[in-house]
């Protein structure tokens, strides 16, 4: 395996120290910024090249620690994978293992998504339990129902899934699958596993999101026979094989959504590009809802007119076409800055308020009552040295730190790198000032409770 050295690094909580961000509020931001390919479509699709037994090509692939990571547990599964700008060549034809490794696995809790591929192609995977995160506890058994209901035998003994499939050629049968929830990660494992079985399958209460069609339509240009990505109901002809296929992933939509956020909460006006406006539909009424204008400019880009008042408003996160949770912490964070008291209703994940203290530490007034969050708006945040506890979390408090009076330092990065491009780089571009500086970890009296102030050494000073 030759991955380019310039990917971020997977293992990065230790070094975690090493880095904060430091922003100063208050900039008005202008231009242009550049979405780069989705995350959430680049994870799964990767697992979904094991299916195939040629080389295939993925165009578009984001430089993240999560990409990184899940070429690891790639590469450890006998996969080959080539890297070279933007460009993933994967050939899964000599896959040989199928026992995915621990320690790789327990950092990325997409790398369970391999479990369909794998029983697919070989009829026996060996997959650890990706266990629970920040956001909540994440169980799979909508994914081992489904496996079963295929025809797998599933065991999971000392935190291992282990699956496989009993007859001579192991290969699963179509059957029809009821999901009790529309999970994303157990449409996505099941289309994958149905590809390669014997029959026909159904879905049904299927999810709708964007990454599953994107995954479909690769699938499909590897030769797979799906029809009804993107409603609730999907149906798979199982073929023998898959074969070689040149696709190019999605733009990544929750990114686009924070930089839409970025403008409203700075009053700045951007363009923000490549984008496939629908996706962005329930994002982009909310911002409406709030003053802020969003206008479309030709088929890939829009442009965020920003409102001098934000106005309240309430959200509950849903399943797509709802309101994306992964844009939930982004909005809290704008929200904290209206003319008004917003409710924000957390409904997908069960512990998904770990940026609120944080905001609250930045000068915001917000109450939580079980799963629902009371922002009263405020008319000014400062900054403050804040921790980041989760992927979209970081994002929020970032957004906080551009719209704060003072300076921000942010802590807790490896969870920012694991899901946004060059995102300094990116605002810095648009004007944004902030940078990340070593930290030496030393205790100031910025704050009581043991935050770090660091010691600067300019890692990269804004241009
Ligand atoms: C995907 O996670 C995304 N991750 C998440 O993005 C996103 O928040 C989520 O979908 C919802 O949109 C990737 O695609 C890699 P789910 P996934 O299965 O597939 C419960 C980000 O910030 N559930 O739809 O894990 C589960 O606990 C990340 O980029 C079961 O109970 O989400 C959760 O409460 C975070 N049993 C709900 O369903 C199961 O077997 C939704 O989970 C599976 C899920």
């Amino acid at each position: 395996m030759t991955l380019s050295p310039s990917l971020p690094n997977a293992h990065s909580p230790a070094e975690e120290n090493v880095s904060i961000l430091e922003i100063w509020g208050g900039q008005t931001l202008s231009g242009q910024v550049a979405v780069s390919g989705a995350k959430n479509s680049a994870l799964v699709l990767m697992a979904g090249a094991v299916l195939c037994s040629d080389e295939c090509s993925l165009r578009n692939v984001p430089s993240l620690a999560d990409v990184s990571c899940m070429s690891e547990i790639l590469a450890a599964l006998g996969v080959k994978l080539e890297r070279s700008g933007d460009r993933l060549i994967i050939n899964a034809s000599t896959i040989g293992q199928s026992k995915a490794p621990y320690e790789l696995v327990s950092q990325l809790r997409a790398s369970f998504f391999v479990i369909g591929p794998l029983l697919a192609r070989l009829g026996v995977a060996r997959i650890p339990l990706p266990g629970g995160c920040a956001i909540g506890a994440r169980p799979v058994d909508l994914h081992v129902r489904g496996l079963q209901a295929l025809g797998a035998e599933v065991q999971i003994d000392h935190g291992i899934v282990y699956a496989y499939v009993k007859g001579v050629n192991k290969r699963l049968k179509g059957a029809k699958i009821y999901l009790d929830y529309p999970s994303v990660g157990a449409t996505e494992t099941l289309m994958m596993a149905a590809t390669l079985a014997d029959g026909e399958t159904t879905i049904e209460n299927a999810a709708q999101e964007p990454e599953v069609i994107d995954l479909a339509n690769f699938c499909r240009a590897m030769g797979a026979k799906i029809r009804g990505a993107g409603t609730n109901t999907i149906t798979i002809a199982g073929v023998s094989r898959l074969h070689t296929a040149d696709y190019s992933i999605i733009p990544d939509r929750v990114e686009a959504g924070t930089f839409l956020v970025a403008g409203a909460i700075t009053r700045s006006e951007i363009l923000v590009s490549p984008v496939i406006p629908d996706h962005l539909t329930a994002v982009i009424a909310k911002l409406q809802a709030i003053g802020v204008q969003v206008v479309n400019e030709g088929t890939h880009s829009v442009r965020v007119i920003p409102s001098q008042n934000i106005l309240p408003t309430d959200i509950e996160t849903l399943p797509y076409p709802g309101f994306p949770t992964d844009m939930q912490a982004q909005f809290m964070a704008l929200l904290t800055l209206s003319e008004g008291d917003s409710i924000i209703s957390e409904t997908v994940f069960e512990n998904r308020m770990g940026h609120v203290p944080e905001l609250s530490r930045m000068g915001a007034d917000i109450r939580i009552k079980g799963n629902h969050a009371i922002i009263r708006g405020v008319p000014m945040l400062s900054g403050a040295p804040v921790v980041a506890t989760d992927l979209r979390a970081s994002a929020a408090l970032v957004l906080a730190g551009l719209a704060a009076n003072g300076k921000t330092t942010i802590q807790g990065l490896h969870h920012l790198d694991r899901g946004y491009e060059q995102l300094e780089a990116k605002l810095q571009k648009l004007g944004a000032r902030m940078h990340r500086v070593k930290s030496d970890v030393k205790v100031d009296d910025c704050d009581p409770v043991a935050m770090v102030s660091p010691k600067p050494s300019i890692l990269n000073q804004p241009s």
